[in-house]
């Protein structure tokens, strides 16, 4: 396996525009409810959960017994992995795509097959590959939408395509990056029992560091999931202020559409450099700056403003991360210097 490389450490001064967190922080109505929520007592004590879990699942319009609350989407990508797979099992993903499934997928013993994104076909969804590497031995399909880091996103006709296409796997939507996007497959999930979905507190409610998401799927599928998850896995400040970020719905609503206005923004600046880029749906964009990404990404580093080589996937690629107009004011301010 390779290890994850975590982000650096002393992020909190720079602007953060590396790992596609919200990039101005959470509501102040979830740091109110997390310090409302913390005692002595309340601290002391196991957390409990029904009370938040009826109130969500009402949030994402499905029943309390289809949804778990979970450590982030990682432990929900674990416990997919922990609840229906077996060494030896195999598991499709697209490539490039979230780092997270092939990481729990081997730490399983689980078999990754990769279809890869194709820079000559402008990145767009590997469609017919996918379609084609499915067997009856497929035991799961984990798929983000939209994807990270290449930012397109699939329609609810092709999500069909592919659940029609593996009546016998798992198909796993994560939706880290739905609130940008609009596009979401809950709606599906009534009709397919090899359907599920993830979503995450970390990135347009900006709670990354509390640890907080969700899966969905059956009743019956979750009834498993649930068995194999450990009990306390999500603790009671994160659920307090999941409570609370998802009742300020404005507060979100704000932020989704700042970020959306300067997605144009960089779209166009971008274009305006010159520079070779993606279609994005998420909160962030990748694009091209060849053989002079290390510099320049270690350029924007030094005058505060960090974004992520992603070179690894396709030479000379960098992925920015969306926040605010002014931000990314910022960003192709100093992009620019380093070109
Ligand atoms: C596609 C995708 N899913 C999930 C996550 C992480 O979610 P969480 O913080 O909820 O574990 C990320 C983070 O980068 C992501 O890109």
């Amino acid at each position: 396996m390779q290890a994850y490389s975590p982000p650096t450490q002393g992020r909190g001064a720079a602007v953060r525009l590396d790992f596609n967190e919200n990039t101005v922080g959470c509501s102040p109505s979830v740091t109110v409810a997390v310090a409302q929520a913390l005692s002595a007592n309340s601290v002391a004590m196991y957390p409990e959960y029904g009370s938040a879990r009826e109130i969500i699942s009402s949030f994402f319009n499905v029943d309390s017994e289809q949804m778990a609350i979970t450590n982030g989407t990682d432990e929900a990508i674990q416990l997919l992995v922990n609840t229906f797979m077996d060494t030896g099992d195999e598991l499709i993903i697209t490539s490039p795509s979230y780092a997270m499934y092939r990481f729990y997928a081997e730490v399983s013993g689980v078999v990754v097959k990769e279809v890869k994104y194709l820079l000559h076909g402008n990145l767009s969804f590997p469609m017919n590959e996918l379609l084609g590497a499915i067997t009856p031995s497929t035991k799961a399909v984990f798929i983000a939408n939209p994807n990270n880091p290449t930012g397109g996103a699939i329609s609810i006709p092709e999500i069909r395509h592919i659940l029609d296409a593996a009546p016998n796997a798992m198909v796993l939507i994560d939706e880290a990056y739905v609130e940008f996007c609009g596009v979401t497959a809950i709606g599906l999930l009534h009709e397919y029992e090899n359907l599920f979905i993830s979503r995450t507190m970390s990135k347009a409610y900006g709670m990354a560091g509390l640890r907080c998401g969700f899966l969905l799927s059956s009743a019956s599928n979750m009834g498993w999931v649930r068995k194999a998850q450990s009990p306390y896995s999500v603790n009671f400040v994160a659920i307090a202020a999941a409570l609370a970020a998802i009742g300020d719905k404005e507060y979100v609503e704000n932020y989704v559409r700042e970020v959306i206005q300067a997605r144009s923004f960089v779209v166009a600046e971008l274009d305006r450099l010159g520079i070779q880029q993606f279609d994005s749906n998420g909160n962030f964009v990748l694009f091209m700056v060849g053989k002079h990404a290390e510099r320049i990404v270690s350029e924007l580093r030094n005058a505060g403003v960090l974004v992520r080589n992603r070179s690894h996937e396709f030479e000379g690629s960098v992925r920015v991360t969306v926040g605010t107009t002014e931000q990314m004011e910022l960003f192709i301010q100093e992009l620019e210097k380093a070109l």
